[in-house]
């Protein structure tokens, strides 16, 4: 089962039900509220009940605080109170967040046996008086307004269940369905340019990557670094990768077509796939940044011509790339003869990056896949159904997202990254999550058709965090 987030989530249920351990088995401590430990802050320990005033002064302090910042909130107390809850579904509410009651339908002999055999339990009169109370308010949860109310017996009160990883792919496609690309943009190679690259791709074959893609810029872009970061000639950085003895498919994601002649491109690609024996793709793009064009003495013409040259410049490729030497002609492209050795190792797919209807038009027209910079479903869903009114290409996303052990290293990582932007933003924007949050979301992904996935992540320091992200592929 996986609970919507950011998310307000109320636990109900009576003493002994097992909400807290539920609660710690999936989320941080510090997203937890809990009476019983607000008791042991300001009262002698997690049974005070003279502290309770205070407890839920306290309590309703931190909720308030969690649900304006959009942060998911735990609460853990016994539930029962109606008009709490409605306060804490309102609050939520009007912040934006989802809304979860989780009802803990425990059968009351166990509710009593676990109780007894705590250090202090709850005296057996109260804990009777509490499922009665549980087993009233079953109803009214229905009526009170929340987004999901979900009901636990013993049984499904365990773990979120793990997608078992199936047995070794020739094609490297995860048992989530997805192939898993690992997306390099930063180079913090230090003064070890080669090594820090060897490294990074031994270490992607060993954690069962597809493939390796360059990010393709003259000047590290914003988005991922500073200005005098070093970001490779992609070509020349894959022909070192080229020399190593891996299952990687190599290329770029996204060459613009306003860097290159498509021509030259071509002639990287299908080199490139002659040194590897058949493992390049080939990203391309209209390109979007003008500074970088600027700098290197490009010309950047408008969006219209640039759409127009990536089409023609797909055709050019093609044509080149195909068997033989005869003369072409089509598509805005004339070509007195296609004479390009080596020939290519194999067939070359060529993933048209962008998410614009032209762009889509173009990668149904003339590509073998388009490259979707989103991996929101909804989004996802809404460009499938313009792509599909053009044609059927392989459909990719790129991900832009944040991993972690597990979600206590989940939000160090979104703290560290997320900048000026608010922590929850930050971390929906990026999809952060653990290794088996992104498992599920790749399934969710390959259930709309997406064949393959490509991964950037900030935290891509070198080989060892690589490593940890095989999890992914798997
Ligand atoms: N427990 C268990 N099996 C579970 C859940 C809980 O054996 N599936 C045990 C816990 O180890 C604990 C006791 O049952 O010793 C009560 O669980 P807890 O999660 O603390 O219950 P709560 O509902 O939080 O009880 P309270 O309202 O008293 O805090
Ligand atoms: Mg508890």
């Amino acid at each position: 089962m996986r609970l919507p987030e950011p998310a307000l989530i109320v636990l109900i249920g009576p003493s002994g039900a097992g909400k807290s351990t539920w609660a710690a088995g999936r989320y941080r401590a510090q997203e937890i509220v809990s009476s019983d430990g607000l008791r042991g802050v300001v009262g002698s320990g997690p049974n005070d009940l003279d502290a309770s005033i205070d407890a839920f002064a306290l309590l309703e302090s931190i909720v308030d605080a969690r649900l304006g910042r959009g942060l998911t909130t735990v609460v853990d107390t016994l539930g029962l109170d109606a008009g709490r809850r409605r306060r804490w579904l309102d609050v939520a509410s009007r912040a934006g967040l989802a809304t979860v009651a989780v009802l803990f339908d425990t059968p009351a002999e166990e509710c009593r046996r676990r109780n007894a055999a705590r250090d202090r339990p709850v005296p057996a009169r109260v804990l009777a008086d509490q499922i009665k109370r549980h087993r009233g308010i079953r109803s009214d949860i229905e009526a009170e307004g929340w987004g999901l109310v979900v009901r636990l017996d013993q049984e499904s009160a365990a773990p979120v269940p793990r997608i078992e990883a199936a047995g070794p792919d020739p094609d490297r496609r995860g048992s989530h369905g997805l192939r898993v690309f690992l997306q390099v943009s930063r180079f913090p190679w230090g003064a070890e340019p080669i090594a820090w690259l060897r490294d990074v791709a031994v270490a992607a074959d060993e954690a069962g990557f597809a493939g390796l893609a360059v990010m393709d810029h003259l000047i590290q872009i914003p988005q991922v670094g500073r200005a005098w970061d070093p970001i490779p000639e992609p070509w020349v950085a894959l022909g070192a990768l080229a020399a190593l003895n891996t299952g990687l498919q190599l290329g770029t994601l996204c060459t613009p077509v306003t860097f290159r002649p498509p021509g030259i491109t071509a002639k990287a690609a299908a080199t490139l796939s002659a040194l590897t024996g058949g493992r390049s793709f080939l990203g391309v793009g209209a390109g979007w940044w003008a500074r970088e064009h600027a700098v290197f003495g490009l010309s950047f013409p408008g969006p219209r011509e640039r759409l127009d040259e990536l089409e023609r410049g797909i055709v050019t490729m093609k044509a080149l790339f195909a068997p033989g030497t005869k003369a072409f002609s089509g598509d805005g492209v004339e070509l007195p003869e296609t004479t390009c050795y080596p020939r290519p190792g194999g067939a070359i797919p060529i993933i048209v990056g962008g998410n614009g209807n032209r762009t889509l038009q173009i990668a149904a027209r003339h590509g073998d896949a388009c490259n979707l910079t989103t991996s929101d479903p909804d989004r996802v869903l809404e460009r499938l159904a313009v792509l599909r009114r053009y044609g059927d290409p392989k459909v990719t996303v790129l991900d832009t997202t944040v991993v972690g052990r597990d979600r206590d290293d989940v939000w160090a990582r979104v703290e560290k990254h997320r900048g000026r932007i608010p922590a929850a933003a930050f971390a929906k924007r990026s999809n952060a999550g653990t290794v088996d949050e992104h498992r599920h979301r790749f399934a969710e992904l390959a259930e709309l058709g997406v064949s393959d996935v490509f991964v950037a992540t900030p935290d891509l320091g070198g080989a060892e965090a690589v490593a940890d992200l095989a999890g992914l592929t798997a």
